[in-house]
């Protein structure tokens, strides 16, 4: 067996020991397909956070691509990135495409629960790796992947092509789908979407799934829906899963309104009991929760701060917390936190998860509870 073999094949066992993946037919892709062809060239992060190229060439080529980690192939929408990564070294900037992590993948494609002669739709096609996996078990003629990047399309295309596989490649804002390839039995969204785009729904057939992740700075939510009469309807699934953003759902507002949390005067200070790893831990229990209660959040740490698109902001540091702008979000957060442990600490997979072109809202099982979109 050659290294790549041997790496992938230990990368899959630790997937299938975790129970990540079951289904023979995925174990069988991830055992198949080979991640390295997707990954001439990635970027690693370095601990001052600058990010480093990795090559074909680099002694920890084939370790790091068959290491269960994200490898980042763009940053800031611009390839020139790589190649001042390449002469210079190191390079900073916000990753805008990748190969995602192989666990959260497989989690998807398991929730995907795609059978063969189902028509899917990836949106996101990045390095096609994913689409090479979904090519293997479905067949080429099954898939359509979508990417609004036509240079990291044209990329994903030649590696498909490399490892044998030509699926329908659609340079596009995926946000619309792509009508011509409709109805789609499975829709697969490897970017995060703030809501459920509308075509999703329209090109999904009757009965067919969407698995996507819900784009939220605190609270993101892996979602499985059924598609119905031009609504889906389903669960949060327990996972958590974080992607980056579609292109014209990131928050173009944050990075501002974050820098001006840092100096700006508060209207409120005071001490909380609430820390900001329960609002902001995943592993905390509550950050879901939290999530629902204050929306549209933008965080950032050191100090650990929070922005809204509406002016508000918290600066929490320590045991104090400085508040300002139309709501006090703090608030919002500690008063979640009460109601969150009166309704008995519910789990993100309590809760259910409603689109329709009027509208997309969470609730909570057993209860009346709805907590809508923005
Ligand atoms: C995490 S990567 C996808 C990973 C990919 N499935 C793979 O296996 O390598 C996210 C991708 O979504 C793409 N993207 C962002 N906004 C998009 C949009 N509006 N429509 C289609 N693709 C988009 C980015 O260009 C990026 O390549």
């Amino acid at each position: 067996m050659d290294v790549a073999a041997h790496l992938r094949a230990r990368l899959v066992d630790s997937l299938v020991a975790a129970g990540v993946l079951r289904d023979p037919r995925w174990v069988d892709a991830f055992r198949q397909v080979p991640r390295h062809v997707f990954l001439p060239g990635f970027l690693v992060r370095r601990p001052d956070g600058a990010w480093e190229p990795v090559t074909s060439d680099h002694p920890d080529h084939l370790a790091l691509a068959y290491a269960d980690d994200v490898c980042v192939t763009q940053l800031d929408n611009d390839d020139r990135a790589w190649e001042q990564a390449l002469a210079t070294g190191a390079v900073t900037g916000v990753p805008t495409s990748s190969s995602s992590m192989p666990t959260i993948m497989a989690i998807m494609l398991e929730a995907l629960a795609a059978r063969p002669g189902d028509r899917v739709l990836e949106v996101g096609t990045g390095t096609g790796y994913n689409a090479a996996l979904l090519c293997h078990v479905l067949g080429e003629g099954s898939v359509t992947s979508i990417d609004v990047d036509p240079g990291v399309l044209a990329r994903a295309r030649a590696a498909l092509a490399s490892a044998g596989h030509h699926p329908t490649c659609v340079a596009g804002d995926g946000e619309r789908g792509h009508a011509p390839g409709a109805p789609y039995d499975r829709v697969l969204g490897t970017c995060a979407v703030s809501r459920i785009p509308g075509a999703w729904l329209e090109q999904t057939a009757p009965g067919g799934l969407i698995v996507t992740t819900l784009n939220r700075a605190v609270g993101a939510g892996l979602v499985r829906l059924t598609v119905r009469d031009g609504r889906a309807h389903g669960r949060v699934l327990p996972e958590d899963g974080r992607f980056m953003p579609l292109r014209a759902h990131r928050q173009a507002w944050a990075d501002e309104a974050l820098h001006r949390a840092l100096t700006a005067t508060p209207t409120t200070s005071r001490t909380t009991l609430l820390s900001a790893r329960d609002v902001l831990d995943p592993a905390a229990g509550f950050e879901f929760f939290a999530g629902l209660a204050l929306g549209d959040v933008a965080v950032a740490g050191d100090p650990v701060r929070l922005a809204h698109a509406d002016g508000s902001w918290v600066r929490h540091r320590g045991a104090v917390v400085d508040q300002g702008g139309p709501r006090a979000l703090w608030d919002v957060a500690e008063a979640a936190h009460r109601q969150w442990r009166a309704l008995g600490r519910p789990r993100r997979d309590r809760f259910g998860f409603t689109a329709t072109p009027s509208g997309q809202h969470f609730a909570l099982d057993g209860t009346a509870l709805t907590w809508p979109l923005p």
